[in-house]
């Protein structure tokens, strides 16, 4: 795990690895130095910009360039990354142009997640390295969030060593280049670390083998964590299930070997009286059960349960972090298998609030789970419901591999989409069109799981159409689908590694500060 502190004096003087500064694209794809690489520019004698425009660095978002120093500064390499043309993207709303816009910056900052970016992925470059110096300029909670979200690694099941792999960065240093207080710094610095760390506790499970995290496993250690975290665990087993009347939940766990279970949260602050439901899909593996999937790229589907990971990893974070608000996590996890016992096609199944629902596809199971698990929430009581799945191909064709589609009530969903514009895990508004929900009526029972005629038309809208069948309509909601943004199964880029990316878990803790501040 990597370590963050406070960079004190001059990063040209400082015994490291790698020192990191930045540079802008002037508009013309000539390279300017950006604050924070002065006293580095001056140790080369100016020479900088000169050197880092004959290696044909243009100061491009997120460009790397590498340099050896040979003595001319302390550390023996100086990584310069780039941020852009200044004071482009500066407005916009995360979802348009490259996503790296969304905190409304102006005039000459760098935007958030441009930094953020950048961070990232010179802390990747420099993966194997023991301590680097990152002289940025900006927000320092963006610069400390990126450095430590791209320093991620898993630690994977190799038996032997793989060649030319190299470990998390041991140690980075941030200069804060808003020259706060050293205190406020310093309480910047460790929310970065808690909130990374709940990003890369996601990260971890949803990349964890699917043999290794099946449904007891997964509740055990969300249950380990938690208790630890001093947060209030139930989990109900397969029994406990089936008492509390959650069909849903045990029609798509029924074809698996490794019985569903259903994992509540409860953090309570002092003195709270704002209620916020966080629920998230826990499929730990989607093979689509008798309506089965087919062979290529099934194995990603053992990131269904990146909702689960998301919203269990943001209720430990909240928990050290304290908002005045108070957070209870709904997790339903079940396997999704064809066997002897699954369910089927045209069975009918009723769900934990009573509702009948005409099974047609045994592979639309996240709606399933969390329409019961959602009932638990309202049942409990709350004045805010965010629930978020892998729930959608859908969303992937409309929307794409960043950007979430976004259901429920407007005003509740405008918020979500604010906030996760500024984190940079942008979210698109989906209507829930009436002729979506007709398409849903079904000839026996209250409603069908998917279009009766098997239309994918609206394929997205459906899933929250189905799940709004389960709202209350005074309750403000949002159903978040993050079947694309939650696995990145392309290159890393920025601070985006390969594998779980740990979207939305950032979303839901600023969300829930959010709400501790204005209600
Ligand atoms: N887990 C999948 C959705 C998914 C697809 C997530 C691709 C990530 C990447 C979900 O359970 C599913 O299978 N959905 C079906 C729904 C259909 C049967 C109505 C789908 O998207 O095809
Ligand atoms: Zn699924
Ligand atoms: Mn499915």
């Amino acid at each position: 795990m990597t370590t963050l502190n406070l960079a004190d004096g001059d990063p040209a003087t400082a015994a490291v690895d790698a020192v990191v500064v930045g540079v802008y694209d002037d508009g013309d794809g000539a390279p300017v130095l950006a604050p924070g690489a002065e006293a580095v520019s001056a140790a080369l004698n100016g020479g900088l910009v000169d050197a880092l425009t004959r290696l044909g660095a243009t100061g491009s978002a997120g460009e790397v360039t590498k340099l050896a120093t040979f003595g001319a500064i302390k550390a023996p390499v100086l990584v310069a990354v780039g941020l852009g043309t200044k004071g482009d993207g500066a407005t916009g709303d995360g979802a348009t142009g490259d996503g790296a816009t969304g905190d409304g910056a102006t005039g000459d900052e760098v935007p958030a997640e441009t930094l953020r970016r950048a961070a990232g992925a010179a802390t990747r470059a420099l993966a194997g390295s023991d301590r680097i110096v990152l002289a940025l300029p900006g927000s320092l909670r963006a610069v400390a969030e990126g450095a430590l979200l791209g320093a991620y690694r898993f630690a994977g099941y190799r038996t032997r060593p793989q060649a030319g792999r190299r470990d998390a960065v041991r140690t980075v240093s941030v200069v804060d280049a808003e020259g706060s207080p050293a205190r406020t710094a310093r309480a910047e610095l460790k929310r970065a670390t808690t909130v990374t760390q709940a990003v890369a506790q996601a990260r971890d499970w949803i990349n964890t083998a699917p043999n290794e995290l099946r449904p007891p496993s997964f509740a055990d250690a969300i249950a380990a964590v938690a208790g630890k975290a001093g947060l209030d665990v139930e989990v109900l087993d397969e029994k406990a299930l089936k008492k509390g009347g959650y069909g849903g939940i045990l029609a798509v766990g029924q074809g698996s070997a490794a019985p569903p279970r259903f994992v509540r949260l409860a953090y309570t602050a002092r003195g709270a009286k704002t209620r916020l439901a966080l629920v998230g899909k826990g499929i730990t593996f989607d093979t689509g059960g008798v309506s089965i999937k087919p062979a290529a790229n099934m194995w990603e589907m053992k990131s269904d349960m990146s909702g689960a990971a998301a919203v269990a990893a943001a209720t430990l974070a909240l928990a050290a972090l304290g908002p005045k608000v108070n957070v209870t996590a709904y997790i339903p996890i079940a396997e999704n298998m064809p066997s002897g016992t699954s369910y089927r096609p045209g069975d009918v199944v009723t769900m934990r609030d009573g509702t009948r629902v005409e099974v047609l596809n045994t592979d639309a199971e996240g709606r399933m789970v969390l329409a019961d698990a959602m009932s638990r929430a309202i049942e409990d009581g709350t004045d805010y419901l965010l629930e978020t799945s892998t729930l959608t191909g859908g969303q992937v064709i409309a929307l794409g591999k960043r950007v979430s589609g976004l259901m429920g009530t407007e005003e509740f969903c405008n918020r979500v989409r604010d906030i996760g514009a500024r984190v940079g895990e942008p979210a698109w508004p989906m209507p829930m069109p009436d002729d979506v929900r007709k398409g849903m009526d079904s000839e026996v029972a209250d409603i069908s799981q998917v279009n009766a005629g098997m239309d994918r038309a609206g394929h997205m809208l459906q899933g929250g159409v189905f799940l709004s069948h389960f709202m209350p309509d005074d309750l403000p909601w949002a159903h978040l689908d993050i079947a694309g943004p939650a696995y990145n199964a392309g290159e890393p880029t920025g601070y985006l590694p390969k594998g779980g990316t740990g979207v939305p878990v950032r979303t839901l803790i600023e969300l829930a500060e959010d709400i501790a501040a204005d209600g």
